[in-house]
């Protein structure tokens, strides 16, 4: 059984086949041949515990519990109610505490299906610039292949996704070469989900922030390091972050931390 397979959808045809074939090659994965009647389970039963699927509607990954596909969905209401009169009253709050704007440099040091990304990609317009790190293969391919077909639905940057871990990335940047870094590491103490965000916990990276990590994020960050953790997690006391007032009766909570250009770093 191999942990991550290639393969093409039941309505592929050659077209697909012939490109499911050059992505298994160029990641290095194992192209999984389906046989002309049987389905994506057999081979998840027999042959692969994981495949990413290409057929007309894009990739999707999938094991035996689940699908997950790359959709700008939640990002694109993200940027609808940004655009409104709602934003007034309820800004978004990675754009309020990072104080995005036009012409920003945002890394995106947990990248997962890039909705945050996207939503900063709007912010920073096309004058700026977002680059996503991602440290699960199968969810960085996703991403990247996901935000390679996307139509531009607003004026915004292109999402640039590297694979890798987001404290070894960063190491290699210079000190305050970024506006704003962003770390949404998965949750400690999660509420159970969709099915779709359930797959992404499957095949995610659990790591929690280390100090290590943070610490670069700091020095790297000219403006802000931006923090999210889940309102029943531990994670923030662990770190000696506080949540910012506004996200403390949310669910998801946010913390700053000022970057290494910002007048309030000690
Ligand atoms: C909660 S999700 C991020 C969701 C993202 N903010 C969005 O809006 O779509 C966390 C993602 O970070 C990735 N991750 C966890 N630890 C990481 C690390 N040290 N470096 C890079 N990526 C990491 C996980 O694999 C997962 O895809």
């Amino acid at each position: 059984m191999i942990p991550l397979g290639v393969t093409v959808s039941a309505r592929g045809g050659a077209r697909f086949r012939a490109l499911a074939q050059a992505k298994a090659r160029e990641w290095g994965l194992p192209f999984v041949p389906r046989a002309e009647s049987g389905g994506i389970e057999l081979l998840l039963e027999t042959q692969a515990e994981a495949l990413l699927i290409v057929g007309g509607t894009g990739w999707v990954l999938r094991d035996r519990e689940g699908e997950l596909g790359f959709g700008p969905g939640m990002a694109k209401v993200r940027i609808k109610r940004f655009e409104s009169q709602v934003h007034l009253q309820q800004p978004d709050h990675l754009v309020q505490y990072g104080e995005l704007k036009p012409g920003d440099h945002v890394i995106d040091a947990t990248l997962g299906l890039a909705v945050d990304a996207l939503v900063c990609a709007h912010a920073v317009g096309l004058g700026g610039r977002v680059e996503g790190f991602e440290a699960s293969w199968p969810l960085f391919l996703l991403a990247r292949e996901g935000l390679a077909t996307l139509e531009p639905f607003a004026p915004m940057c292109r999402v640039e996704p590297s694979f890798g871990r987001a404290g070894e990335l960063l190491s290699a940047r210079a000190t305050g070469s970024a506006d704003v870094v962003l770390l949404d590491p998965m949750f400690d103490l999660p509420k159970k989900s969709s099915g779709a965000f359930e797959t992404l916990r499957r095949h995610a990276v659990h790591e929690p922030l280390d100090e290590a990590t943070l610490v670069e994020a700091r020095r790297v960050a000219r403006r802000w390091v931006l923090v999210k953790a889940g309102a029943w997690g531990r994670e923030f006391r662990r770190l000696g972050l506080t949540a910012e007032p506004r996200s403390k009766s949310a669910p998801v909570q946010w913390a700053r931390v000022p970057g290494s250009g910002n007048v309030a770093s000690p």
